[in-house]
């Protein structure tokens, strides 16, 4: 089989998955406060009209308008839409789009705002292109995505989880998911001659059994019958890291998230 025959790599969560809107709400309970942070720090302000693409459940989006007010815009857009739609009674415009395959408005946002789905994509730097040429000239565009090679990293034991991180993140990898997806982003950026560009990463630190935590397991439930059907690992062992992340003894690092900022020439 040629590469141009090779089957098109779909992302790798399923939005209709009857456990995503808790997935995507425990990955909003991790990443939303500093990314609003980034937001606050950023200066987006009253008046200005903003992108958020690949919106999940909406966090971000509800943050961006408490931003901009009534006198800005809200988009927020996704490819699974049924649950960005209560966010219409806020003002909040809904875009139902594939990123891969459309086009957003042209030049029309002070600020384009991606988290967590660069990375998801086959043609990534595209995709960057895409949401670049979304920006007015001088507009923000700011992505995050991770690096997850210190995800699990604990005082637990130099191993803690290891086994489970490299069998999701490899199938995730072969399903076209990017673990190094923060510093192709950063790459994407500098090579679309945006300017004032930088980067940089933070990482949170879990307690077992708390709401951050449940992402983890909710991850692991969503891949255990890949993982299982790979003969990668058995039940019994997810079953035991299901249980060592309900346990409050212990903690353990995220992955890490990078933003990458830059602007569009004026
Ligand atoms: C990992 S989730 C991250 C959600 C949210 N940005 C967050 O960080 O909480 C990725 C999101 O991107 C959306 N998505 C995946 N592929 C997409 C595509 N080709 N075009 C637009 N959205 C897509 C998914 O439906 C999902 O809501």
């Amino acid at each position: 089989m040629s590469s141009s025959e090779q089957p098109a790599k779909r992302y790798v969560f399923d939005p209709l998955w009857d456990q995503e809107t808790e997935r995507l709400l425990t990955n909003e309970a991790i990443w939303d406060p500093g990314t609003s942070e980034r937001l606050d720090r950023l200066g987006v302000a009253a008046g200005w009209s903003v992108l958020e693409v690949g919106a999940g459940y909406g966090g971000t989006a509800e943050r961006l308008a408490e931003l901009v007010g009534p006198t800005g815009r809200v988009t927020a857009a996704d490819l699974e839409t049924g649950r960005l739609a209560r966010l219409k009674d806020k003002g909040i415009e809904v875009l139902q789009v594939d990123i891969t395959t459309d086009e957003l408005p042209a030049g029309q946002f002070d600020l384009v705002h991606s988290r967590m789905l660069v990375q998801h994509l086959p043609d990534r730097p595209a995709a960057v292109r895409k949401m670049v040429a979304a920006l007015k000239p001088g507009g923000w565009l700011f992505l995050e995505d991770t690096d997850s090679l210190p995800l699990f990293r604990s005082v637990v034991s130099e191993d803690f989880l290891q086994d489970i991180r490299a069998a999701g993140y490899g199938l995730m990898r072969e399903s076209g998911h990017e673990p190094r997806g923060g510093h192709f982003d950063l790459q994407a950026a500098l090579e679309c001659g945006l300017e004032d560009v930088s980067a940089e990463g933070r990482t949170v630190m879990m307690q077992g059994g708390s709401p951050q935590a449940r992402h983890y397991q909710l991850w692991l439930e969503f891949m255990r019958p890949r993982i299982t059907g790979a003969g990668l690992l058995d039940d019994a062992r997810i079953d035991a890291a299901l249980e060592e992340m309900a346990d409050p003894a212990n903690r353990w690092l995220s992955q890490i998230l990078i933003s990458t900022y830059g602007r569009r020439p004026r």
